[in-house]
């Protein structure tokens, strides 16, 4: 399965991820992208923030991979490693590429990217020398020699063996580098396909591609945003959000159906999850069945269905992972 974003990253993907390694026993997790996601993760009554773990750590026997396709972080990730306690699980593919502290210092002080409102971290001008092959790649350093494998081989060998793997994306589609909002995007493919190029999967492999939509739509950064509301408003709605990576404040707007059916296209996707339906309609706070829902945030599912024409299997009605309707059997 791989799990996609719909609108500007920040969805709830975590959370989707952090449920479905849980509730399905997921054997592997192949994280893409890089260090700007933040994946957000309550579980336990902790919150994690992730840039570098795949959400699916909460399952204590899941395989966690960092693709080839992908952008590490080195001291992000050990640090993460250490906070969720997955160094005897967790892999990095030899030839992911490195993140360094020039690529930020190159983001921070390009007046084009700042105009852009990028998260800093460098991740443009790191895939700029990956592009113009002088980037280090994860096997060129030592503090990563303990985790490094070949993630293609081992997440299709997963796959030969019948084994529950999710293929992780960041970003939505709209910050995608080709079907977003040029040049008000982040520096790759943020489709389906895309994660799975990454990961090393061919698209004969997958069988369901999950997109994750938010019953609301936000983003941090410059650029469109069809519909958006003034802060004012989007607080008086309970829309109001700052960036789990990097505490700015999170733009809003209505959920826009266009643009969901366009990033179901473009992503393939069978299958949606629906986040936050509890901000949108707050007598839903907590609901772990559709009847509990009022009827006019069933008809909201219901009208998501038609337009979009895949159904709205999860639904998320609160922070924790296990706050959600599942609607699958
Ligand atoms: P960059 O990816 O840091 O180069 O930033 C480019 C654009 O993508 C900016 O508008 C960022 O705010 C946005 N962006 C990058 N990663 C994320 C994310 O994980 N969530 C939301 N926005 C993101
Ligand atoms: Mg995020």
């Amino acid at each position: 399965m791989v799990i996609t974003g719909a609108f500007w990253g920040d969805e709830g993907k975590g959370k989707i991820i952090s449920y479905l390694a849980l509730k399905d026993k997921l054997d592997v997790c192949v994280r893409t992208g890089s260090v700007n996601a933040a994946h957000t993760v309550w579980f336990e009554g902790k919150r994690y923030a992730l840039h570098m773990v795949p959400a699916a750590f909460v399952y204590e026997k899941c395989r966690l991979l960092i693709g080839a396709g992908s952008n590490v972080h080195v001291t992000q990730f050990l640090k993460e490693v250490e906070e969720t306690n997955v160094k005897n699980r967790i892999g990095v593919d030899a030839q992911a590429s490195i993140i360094e502290e020039k690529h930020s210092m190159q983001d921070k002080t390009s007046a084009h990217l700042k105009g852009i409102g990028t998260t800093g971290w460098g991740v443009g001008p790191a895939i700029e020398e990956r592009v113009r092959r002088t980037a280090k790649l994860a096997r060129d350093i030592p503090e990563l020699k303990p985790y490094i494998t070949d993630v293609a081989e081992e997440t299709n060998n997963a796959i030969d063996a019948d084994k529950k793997v999710l293929l992780e994306g960041t970003q939505g589609l709209m910050l995608s580098l080709f079907h977003g909002t040029y040049p008000y995007v982040t520096g790759r493919d943020t489709s389906a396909a895309a994660i799975c190029s990454e990961a090393g999967v061919g698209p004969t492999r997958v069988d369901e591609v999950l997109i994750v939509f938010k019953s609301f739509m936000t983003r941090v950064g410059a650029g469109p945003l069809p519909g958006e509301l003034t802060k004012e408003e989007a607080i008086k709605r309970g829309w109001f959000e700052t960036a789990a990576g990097t505490g700015r404040d999170r733009r809003s707007a209505p959920f826009n159906f266009e643009i969901a059916k366009k990033a179901v296209k473009i992503n393939g996707a069978t299958q949606a999850a629906l986040t936050k339906l509890d901000s949108v309609y707050p007598q839903c706070k907590g609901a772990r069945s559709f009847d509990e829902l009022s009827s006019d945030a069933k008809e909201f599912v219901r009208e998501i269905e038609r337009q979009v024409g895949i159904p709205v299997v999860l639904i998320g009605t609160g922070p924790e992972a296990l706050d959600i309707i599942d609607r699958r059997k």
